[in-house]
Order: structure tokens, then C-alpha cells, then sequence
């Protein structure tokens, strides 16, 4: 099973997701990957070297569109559960081979008009991925929304999100707050599932099986 965290926003949480998806997977016995794609941030690639190793081991790869191009992914996917792919936020042939290898890809989007744009331009490539897919016979990319730092009921974030619904992709049901728990947990190698605020724990595992719900 291959999973992308992705969308053409920085910001908007992608890292986050995918490194709290790796640990939930971890910590239920399944064997994960990551394959961190945003060559300027490298941001997952630093998280696992401030993770102990007494945790569930998490690797990670920081991977260049050669490797995604060639059989190097399917290799990952014989020798683990479960492959996260950490998205690129630039539009560019990276991000379209992360769309095309995937099965499964979480779009992370704030409630925020520039995300609801940027949401929009990447429907746009989303699309024509899925087009090429079809033509080489096979299946479409499952999209779903996943509502981040949601932290208010305002007119604004209400009225992004029933934007939202209008478009074809399903919203997770599960949103995640802003909470400053992601951040510190990022920093300490770990996920929110094995940190100290409950809240954010409860939050995420619930997200994770939502999504796994939806996926297996
Ligand atoms: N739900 C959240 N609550 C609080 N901070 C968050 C949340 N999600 C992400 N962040 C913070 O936002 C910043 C960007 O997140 P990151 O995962 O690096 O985004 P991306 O990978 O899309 O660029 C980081 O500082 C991260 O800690
Ligand atoms: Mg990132």
C-alpha cells in the first residue's frame, strides 16, 4: 500500500501527517516507510534522526524523481507494510510521479482562501494524472481531503469548507485541530499517538482509523 501526503501548498501540514501516519502504523506492528520527495525541506528525513531508537522503527528515504521514475518504489513496496510518500509542495514532474505510483493520496488543506486555491490548482493536476493513469489501465488515485489546523467554528472556515464539499474528493470526517503538540512531537522524533497531550492523541488515532477504514 502505497500512501501520498500531498498537495502543491507548503505549510499546510503535509510532514505532519505523514509522520504521525508512519508512527500509528509502527505502532501497530506494521513495518513503514517513509520516502520524503521535498528536496528543500528534507523535513522527515531530519524527524527520524531526533527519533530514539527504542521507539518502533521508521524509515526513511529522502528520494529523488530518478528513483520514483524507476522500480526503486515497487522494490520499498515488496519490503514493507506500508509506503508514505511525503509530497513536494512544487508543481513540477516530482509531484506527478508521487500522484502516479500512489494508491491513496491525503490532501491536507487549511481553511484559509489561499489553501482553497491552492486546493483548487491541484484538482487540476489530480485530474490529468488520473487521465494518464487510465489511459495505461490503471485505476484512479483515491483522493481524500484532510481538514488541518482546524481550531474554530468561523463564517470563514465554514464557508471553505462547504466550498470544499462541492468538489468530488471526499473530506475525512476526522479534522485535526491546531494544537501546539504537532509541532513539539515533530521535535522529539515522535508523533502525537505516543506524546503526552491526550487530546491530540485521541484526535489523530481516530483520523488513523478512519483512514484505514476507508483504504483496506
Ligand atoms: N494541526 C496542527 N496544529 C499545529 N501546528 C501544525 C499542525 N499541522 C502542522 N503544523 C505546523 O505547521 C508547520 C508546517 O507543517 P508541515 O507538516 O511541515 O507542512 P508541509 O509539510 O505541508 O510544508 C509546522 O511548523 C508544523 O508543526
Ligand atoms: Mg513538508
Amino acid at each position: 500500500m502505497k500512501i501520498a501526503v500531498t498537495n502543491l501548498k507548503g505549510g499546510v501540514g503535509k510532514t505532519t501527517i505523514a509522520v504521525n501516519l508512519a508512527v500509528c502504523f509502527a505502532q501497530r506492528g506494521k513495518s513503514v516507510c517513509i520516502i520524503d520527495t521535498d528536496q528543500n525541506q528534507n523535513s522527515a528525513v531530519e524527524w527520524v534522526t531526533y527519533r530514539s531508537p527504542e521507539r518502533p522503527l521508521i524509515h526513511v528515504f529522502p528520494f529523488e524523481l530518478e528513483q520514483i521514475r524507476t522500480n526503486t518504489i515497487m522494490d520499498l513496496e515488496k519490503k514493507f507494510d506500508v509506503v508514505i510518500l511525503d509530497g513536494s509542495p512544487q508543481l513540477s514532474e516530482l509531484a506527478t510521479r508521487t500522484i502516479i505510483v500512489s494508491d491513496v493520496i491525503l490532501i491536507p488543506v487549511n481553511t484559509s482562501l489561499f489553501d482553497y486555491k491552492a486546493f483548487e490548482k491541484f484538482l487540476v493536476l489530480l485530474n490529468e494524472t488520473n487521465k494518464n493513469r487510465v489511459a495505461v489501465n490503471m485505476s484512479s488515485v483515491r483522493p481524500y481531503v484532510v481538514l488541518n489546523k482546524i481550531n474554530d467554528r468561523t463564517v470563514l472556515s465554514n464557508e471553505i469548507i462547504g466550498g470544499l464539499q462541492n468538489f468530488e474528493v471526499p473530506i475525512l470526517k476526522t479534522r485535526l485541530a491546531t494544537r501546539t503538540s504537532y509541532g513539539e512531537t515533530t521535535l522529539d522524533g515522535i508523533g502525537v499517538t505516543e506524546g503526552r497531550d491526550k487530546k491530540a492523541s485521541e484526535e489523530f488515532n481516530k483520523l488513523f482509523d478512519e483512514i484505514v477504514n476507508e483504504i483496506f
